[in-house]
């Protein structure tokens, strides 16, 4: 039976044990934590929908060799993608690497009429600036445009690949009326210059979700989330999965 004494020992154990879970992390990685805002808190919201989903575990099943991203920050897209990806529109994902995220935005929305577009320089990792710690530029450079022909092979829509640095590979591209756009570039001035390319071509009510926000070793990307959520021009709101949702008002 629920006894509300029982709860408050219970969370009393698990800091503890997310205490020392949170050293253990430090000890294999041989790094030390000095940032206070950086740690793990086990929430004790329990709910975990991507588990039992069917849709989104069928789809799961197919793309998941080819995304770094787990399948809680996955669900997001699925769902934020079903809600919100319009017809007669564009689903943009700047940093797709190996094309999951297409491919899943593909599977999810099977029956409406959109342009899939994945950009990706295929070298890595970009533009790390004195705002990014850890990043150094290269990094993730193991994928390939094949690997994206692979998911071209089943996903409903025909991904169109641009390959290059963003957002100087868009430069001949005709982009309009984006309403749902992923990015996923671990850096700074990556993740700044492909918002500012996305939100000029971004519909009303359309939304963006920023990857890598909180994560410990993309202060960059974390530090570009909060100017945005300064700025009156957008609804932002972060998940604390990893990912900064933001809506055009
Ligand atoms: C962490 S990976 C992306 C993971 C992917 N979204 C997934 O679901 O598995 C980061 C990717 O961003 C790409 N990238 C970073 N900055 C970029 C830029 N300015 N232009 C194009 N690609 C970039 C890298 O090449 C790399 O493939």
């Amino acid at each position: 039976m629920f006894k509300l004494k029982k709860v408050v020992k219970a969370r009393k154990r698990i800091a503890v044990l997310t205490n020392l879970l949170f050293k253990l992390f430090q000890i294999s990685l041989r790094y030390k934590e000095n940032r206070k805002e950086y740690g793990i808190e086990i929430f004790e919201y329990f709910y975990l929908p991507w588990r039992t989903d069917k849709d989104f575990n069928d789809a799961y099943d197919q793309i998941k060799t080819f995304t770094l991203n787990p399948k809680s920050r996955l669900f997001t897209i699925y769902e934020m993608s079903k809600k919100y990806l319009k017809n007669d529109s564009v689903f943009l994902e700047v940093g797709s690497w190996k094309g999951g995220v297409c491919g899943l935005v593909s599977l999810t929305n099977e029956n409406k009429n959109i342009e899939i577009f994945a950009s990706d320089s295929f070298e890595g990792v970009k533009k790390a600036s004195v705002d990014d710690t850890f990043f150094k530029n290269g990094e993730y450079d193991d994928a390939t445009k094949l690997d994206i022909d692979q998911i071209n092979k089943f996903s409903p829509h025909k991904i169109k690949i641009v390959e290059g640095t963003f957002p100087e590979s868009f430069k001949n591209e005709l982009i309009n009326s984006i309403s749902v756009a992923h990015i996923d570039v671990d850096t700074y001035i990556s993740a700044k210059e492909s918002f500012e390319y996305i939100s000029e071509r971004l519909i009303s009510g359309g939304v963006v979700i920023l990857d890598d926000y909180g994560g410990w070793f993309t202060d960059g990307v974390t530090k570009f989330g909060n100017e945005l959520k300064e700025n009156k021009n957008y609804f932002v709101i972060p998940n604390h999965l990893g990912q900064l949702i933001i809506f055009k008002i």
